[in-house]
């Protein structure tokens, strides 16, 4: 179980909402916007948790973090997209630096590990009209080894794959409250940080976009958090749409 209580204490700007079951933690958040900024809620175990895309987002009983934490943004879109690509990070920094080891970002928000995915994050903004009434940060990492469906078998992987390290889950929740606050409050250090994990870089790779697909090579992220690709022309462009999907080129 979660140590709720020593989370309080490391994180004392949060308020925790634990809960044994639910369907997904967004979906629960989504139907509390009341809450006040900065609640978490956390499950042991989610039953409908829900992935990008439509996908769904497996969350067995007690092997990882299933997080979604609200926050009412004041600001414009461009830092609503600046907060799914530090919440991705935070989550990285935290993983590294208590596990030892080092996550790649795959563009926007997935965590590999030799290739494989041990996290992912699904934001999803709530507008009011044309303004932004509410963010949901929803987190998920695969922490303890866990019985992996055939379907994600080969993609997904846990943080116990791949490092000797055993800590409770609350020592990383709280690790990532602490560097999510320090980059909302240092976004240049964000960006710098953020560029050196990022995945594939100068490699091709597949862009799936709006019913396309075609080839580019990553060249890095603008100050955006953009993804900037150079096309089959040579020509520089920025990607900015969450509906994009990247997979390494694989030459046959
Ligand atoms: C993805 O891999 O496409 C995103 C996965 C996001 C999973 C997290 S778990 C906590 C929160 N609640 C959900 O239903 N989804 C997110």
């Amino acid at each position: 179980m979660i140590d709720i209580h020593e989370l309080k204490k490391q994180c004392p700007d949060y308020s925790f909402l634990h809960m044994d079951t639910v369907g997904s933690t967004n979906e629960y958040l989504k139907e509390h916007l009341d809450l006040p900024e900065k609640t978490v809620v956390i499950a042991e175990e989610q039953t409908r948790g829900k992935g990008r895309k439509g996908r769904s987002f497996y969350s067995p009983k007690g092997c990882g973090i299933y997080l979604s934490l609200l926050i009412k943004p004041q600001d414009s879109l461009d830092s609503v997209f600046d907060l799914t690509a530090i919440t991705a990070l935070s989550a990285l920094k935290a993983i590294q630096t208590i596990y030892g080891i080092t996550p790649s970002i795959k563009w926007l928000n997935d965590l590999l590990v030799h290739g494989q995915k041990i996290a992912g994050i699904l934001c999803e903004s709530l507008f009011f009209g044309s303004q932004i009434k509410a963010m949901i940060l929803g987190i998920g990492i695969n922490v303890h080894a866990f019985e992996r469906p055939a379907e994600i078998a080969s993609v997904a992987a846990s943080i116990e794959d791949f490092s000797p390290i055993k800590k409770p889950r609350s020592i990383l929740i709280a690790k990532f409250l602490n560097f999510f606050d320090e980059y909302l409050a240092a976004p240049d250090k964000a960006l710098e940080d953020y560029r050196k994990q990022l995945a594939y870089v100068n490699q091709k790779v597949y862009i799936h976009q709006a019913g396309q697909i075609s080839t580019g090579i990553i060249r890095g992220i603008d100050d955006h958090f953009h993804l900037l690709i150079e096309n089959e022309h040579g020509q520089q462009e920025s990607l900015v749409s969450a509906e994009i999907s990247i997979r390494p080129w694989i030459q046959s």
